[in-house]
């Protein structure tokens, strides 16, 4: 009975030696090295290489030591075993903070006021309207989005929420499935995507969706704050819309291609603002904690606690 590790993108030492101490009846093996297949009985994984998990007659279930699934649906290999994503309140806690403060930076202008504190200018116009006439509406309403849309509500900001289902642990008005979508874009100043990458939402955020979105706000236009997945975004479509004013600005933690190229216009673009897929690293200790206990529930015959539905995607 052993676990597999298959880490590619992160260190593995450190990784190997969490689980080690968490699980000190399991043997935890690396798939960089030499290992006994059938001894496999569990696998903790983060963007292994396609192709590499298979050839484990005993494997039991495949652990993901991040929230996003998208990587491992694209193996076609993937062994049709239990499949465990994290959810770790540390991540919910820091994309909520990610959010808000992203909102309340254009709330405030703090960008217009950056501006001209470098022009050394007094720039008493730069007022903010009241939170509550500004509309904010969350795709994907999910662990992440329902976090982010209660905090965002207690800002005092007037916030729904948008999912395939419409079902949502938040308490703000909300939207489902292709129905719910174009009103739901109506009534939104503030578009926060916080959905999974999925062959149903690839390229979701484009010009037909972004005119659609509510042209009365008090913000001078649509805002799009994207930390979901970049295959979610056409990033020449945002481009375009940023420079024909169908969008006032757009925040982005999330890209097509990652790191973004060293070319690529969003950098110095007026009306982006860009960070490295950061808005919500995991604690690695908080992570390894949270995959060992579901490894214990499978043990034990339970569900794990966040099971991933294959077919849906996510
Ligand atoms: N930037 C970062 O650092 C970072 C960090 C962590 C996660 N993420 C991203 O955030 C995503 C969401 O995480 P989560 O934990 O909140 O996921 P989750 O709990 O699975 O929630 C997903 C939400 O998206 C909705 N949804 C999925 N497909 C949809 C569709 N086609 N149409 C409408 N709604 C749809 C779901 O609706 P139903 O429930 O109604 O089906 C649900 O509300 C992850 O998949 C990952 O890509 C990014």
């Amino acid at each position: 009975m052993s676990l597999l590790l298959n880490i590619n993108v992160w260190p593995e030492k450190p990784w190997l030696a969490r689980f080690r101490a968490l699980l000190p009846d399991m043997e935890v093996v690396s798939a960089h090295a030499a290992f006994d297949r059938p001894s496999i009985t569990y696998a903790a994984v983060w963007k292994p290489a396609h192709g590499s998990l298979v050839g484990l007659p005993n494997l039991k279930a495949i652990l993901n030591l991040g929230a996003g699934v998208d990587h491992l649906l694209l193996d076609k290999t993937l062994p049709p075993v239990t499949l465990c994503r994290t959810v770790d309140q540390s991540l919910t806690s820091r994309m909520t903070e990610w959010i808000v403060m992203q909102c309340l930076m254009k709330l405030r202008r703090v960008q217009e006021l950056q501006a001209a504190q470098a022009r050394r200018a007094w720039a008493k116009e730069l007022n903010s309207p009241d939170a509550h006439t500004v509309r904010i509406g969350v795709m994907g309403m999910g662990v992440l989005g329902a976090d982010a849309a209660t905090k965002l509500k207690m800002m005092g900001f007037d916030v729904a929420g948008w999912s395939n289902s419409g079902r949502t642990t938040a308490d703000v008005p909300m939207f489902a499935g292709k129905a719910g979508l174009d009103p739901f874009l109506g009534r939104t100043d503030i578009l926060v995507v916080l959905l999974p990458h999925t062959p149903e939402t690839d390229d979701i955020l484009n010009r037909a969706l972004f005119q659609k979105l509510a042209r009365d706000g008090r913000l001078g236009g649509p805002v799009l704050i994207n930390a979901g997945r970049g295959g979610l975004q056409n990033e020449a479509d945002i481009l375009a819309c940023l420079d024909d004013g169908t969008l006032h600005s757009a925040v982005l933690d999330v890209f097509r291609t990652e790191p973004l190229p060293d070319a690529s216009p969003f950098w110095n673009h007026p009306k982006v603002t860009i960070t490295p897929h950061n808005s919500a690293d995991s604690d690695p200790e908080a992570v390894a904690r949270y995959i060992a206990r579901q490894i214990r529930l499978h043990q034990a015959g339970q569900p794990m606690e966040s099971e991933v539905n294959v077919e849906r995607g996510y």
